[in-house]
């Protein structure tokens, strides 16, 4: 079997957003930052609990998966635009409203989040199956999740949140959508209630490590080592500037024992399958 990011990297390229008219240039820019790369996190959350238990369903998961990249892609997008953390660099490219123009980056953002939506509906799923898809993306990476976060993490610049609230922001923005994808590929595979809710449970602890690492790594590295603009968390509730770099690292530090106990406590066939791919992320400040 192929290892399930060149399967989902290869789904991506044969199935680019693609629409044929007489703009000069919108229909390159819709897959530019598709294909411009990222860690496919994301994705590989979901394949990687299919694999656990049914992978003859990989294939047909595949335009979930990358409907899930896209609309995490459009949150990057638009989390780029001036109005937002006005960044230039974003996966080693240059941000599509620096390329192009902003007017571009909005409605290429607007158009990955809908097609989203489209490539799930149409994968070769049950329909039931692909509703509660539609519902776990749209919940979570919509108003009761990124969406909020990233509302509250733009109007709070410069007002410092209290911890609870600087939690809130971090689970809403980031971690839901990680929880998420764990999520959706339990519900493809058929996973039980409880276990898709176990996962989720996972995902939420998993995503907010991620987002303490992101923070640390704008604080850390250099625009060009991590491929995007970095330094630019000043004005942010990010975990370093609340914390500092120190209590930061301290805190990804018990965040990722917790989250590897979690995983060692999974099922034999889930923990197997994930372990490959979360325990690179889990530690991935210490490297
Ligand atoms: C960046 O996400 C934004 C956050 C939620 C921290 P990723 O770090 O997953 O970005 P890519 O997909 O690899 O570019
Ligand atoms: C963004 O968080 C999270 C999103 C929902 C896109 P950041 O603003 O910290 O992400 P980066 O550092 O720009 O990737
Ligand atoms: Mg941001
Ligand atoms: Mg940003
Ligand atoms: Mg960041």
């Amino acid at each position: 079997m192929k290892k399930l990011l060149t399967l989902f990297e290869d789904y991506l390229l044969n199935n680019l957003p693609q629409s044929k008219t007489f703009h000069p240039y919108f229909e390159k820019a819709l897959g530019d930052m598709l294909k411009a790369g990222g860690k496919r996190f994301r994705p590989m959350l979901l394949l990687s609990v299919i694999k656990s238990n049914k992978p003859l369903l990989l294939q047909n998961a595949l335009p979930v998966a990358l409907g899930l990249e896209m609309l995490h892609t459009y949150s990057l997008i638009h989390d780029d635009l001036p109005a937002m953390d006005n960044a230039d660099l974003r996966r080693g490219f240059q941000t599509l409203h620096k390329k192009y123009d902003e007017v571009t980056a909005i409605l290429v953002g607007d158009a990955l989040n809908t097609e989203a939506f489209n490539q799930i509906v149409n994968a070769p799923l049950h329909n039931d199956i692909k509703v509660e898809l539609v519902k776990t993306l749209a919940t979570n990476g919509g108003i009761d999740g990124m969406i909020i976060g990233q509302a509250i993490d733009c109007f709070f610049e410069n007002q410092k949140l209290e911890l609870s609230q600087l939690e809130f922001l971090h689970i809403h923005k980031t971690a839901k959508l990680i929880a998420a994808s764990l999520k959706m590929g339990a519900i493809i595979s058929e996973y039980d209630l409880d276990t898709q809710e176990k996962l989720f449970n996972f995902g939420i602890d998993i995503g907010l490590l991620f987002q303490i690492q992101d923070d640390i790594i704008d604080e850390t590295q250099t625009s060009q080592e991590a491929g995007k603009t970095t330094q630019n968390d000043e004005a942010k509730n990010s975990f370093v500037n609340l914390l500092g770099l120190d209590g930061a690292t301290k805190a990804a530090d018990e965040l990722a024992s917790k989250c590897e106990n979690s995983l060692n406590q999974l099922d034999e066939k889930l923990k197997e399958s994930l372990s490959e791919l979360l325990l690179k992320y889990i530690y991935r400040h210490k490297s």
